[in-house]
């Protein structure tokens, strides 16, 4: 039977999902981007360690954060983020039988250095033995689709070096963030990674960094031959951007209209985490209006929402009554 990967592949179009990304891809944001489209959605990156010491007694909150809603989100990957292959193991069948997403991912990209300090994330791309250790303990204890998030490099271990090591493992498939680690999150996109990896790599193949636009994802799916795309900061200020590629046209926000989203993307976040969430909510909402016009005064009162009241006043002052 094919897994959720090969059947969305099996579309023969590209895959479009919206990246991990911590402190951002919440259920309120994934459910908005499975709205305009986005096939697969990850979760926020979630600690093994964490699932690993929590109990019944001393739920951590790490579960919480990966609730989800089946009928308002694509196809759901939980992403884990350690070092400790036993930490894997539990985390992998805690998070398949109690969450029951459609995959899970195993982090290998985090440059964070808390991240790095404890061998996880992009460290632990450049540790071979370890890196399979953890990915057999997760193929071990769970029969979801296992995918892993991969830098272009982390040290002198490269994305190719990386995928041939572990070319006998049943990984169904890999989102590469084309910078190396010390590249960080700025700079050009080795698109050249897929067509190297394609000859012993079996899985879907996802290209992920700098993707911004309708241009910008067009041409990472030219020049990479990638089966699909990883949205990520691209994604926070233009949710839409996932139907304009997958109707691969150019869609105009007005203000208006970005306002409006705005406006039910912290409706539904208080609606599913209560008001308090609008707190976590504001350095999300300047990624909406960093290229509208007055943006810095509309930022500056942003950042100072605390209920939903506060969000109508503002909008209200633009002329908008919600
Ligand atoms: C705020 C933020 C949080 C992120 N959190 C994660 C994470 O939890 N797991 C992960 O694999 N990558 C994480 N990333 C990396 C993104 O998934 C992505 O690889 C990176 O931002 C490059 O894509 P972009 O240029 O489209 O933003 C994060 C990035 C940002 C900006």
């Amino acid at each position: 039977m094919l897994n959720f990967w090969e059947k969305l592949k099996a579309k023969a179009e590209p895959i479009i999902a919206l990246a991990p990304m911590a402190g951002f891809t919440d259920m309120a944001f994934r459910q908005i981007c499975s709205s305009y489209g986005a096939d697969v959605v990850y979760a926020e990156m979630a600690s093994a360690a964490a699932l690993f010491y929590a109990d019944d007694k001393n739920d951590n909150g790490t579960m919480d954060l990966l609730k989800w809603e089946a009928k308002k989100e694509g196809k759901y990957v939980v992403q884990l983020f350690g070092s400790q292959p036993e930490h894997f193991a539990t985390a992998a069948r805690l998070v398949t039988e109690k969450i029951q997403p459609h995959g899970l991912d195993i982090n290998f990209g985090c440059p964070v250095g808390k991240i790095i300090k404890q061998g996880a994330g992009a460290d632990l791309m450049q540790n071979l033995p370890r890196a399979r250790a953890v990915i057999e303990a997760v193929l071990a204890n769970s029969s979801l689709p296992l995918s892993i998030k991969i830098r272009a490099a982390s040290g002198s271990v490269s994305a190719v070096n990386f995928l041939e090591s572990l070319a006998d493992l049943p990984i169904a498939a890999v989102m590469i963030h084309g910078r190396s680690l010390s590249q960080g999150f700025s700079g050009e996109i080795d698109f050249s990674l897929v067509n190297k990896i394609r000859p012993f790599f079996k899985g879907v193949i996802l290209i992920n960094g700098g993707i911004v636009d309708l241009n910008s994802a067009q041409q990472a799916l030219a020049l990479s031959g990638a089966d699909g795309l990883g949205l990520a900061r691209g994604a926070l200020s233009r949710p839409w951007l996932f139907q304009e590629i997958k109707e691969n046209k150019k869609i105009i926000y007005s203000l208006e209209d970005v306002i409006t989203l705005m406006y039910r993307h912290a409706s539904l976040l208080v609606e599913l985490k209560g008001e308090a969430a609008l707190l976590e909510w504001r350095k999300q909402s300047c990624w909406y209006v960093q290229a509208l016009p007055g943006a810095s005064q509309l930022r500056s009162r942003l950042v100072q929402v605390s209920t939903i009241a506060d969000l109508k006043n503002i909008f209200l002052d633009y002329g908008f009554n919600y």
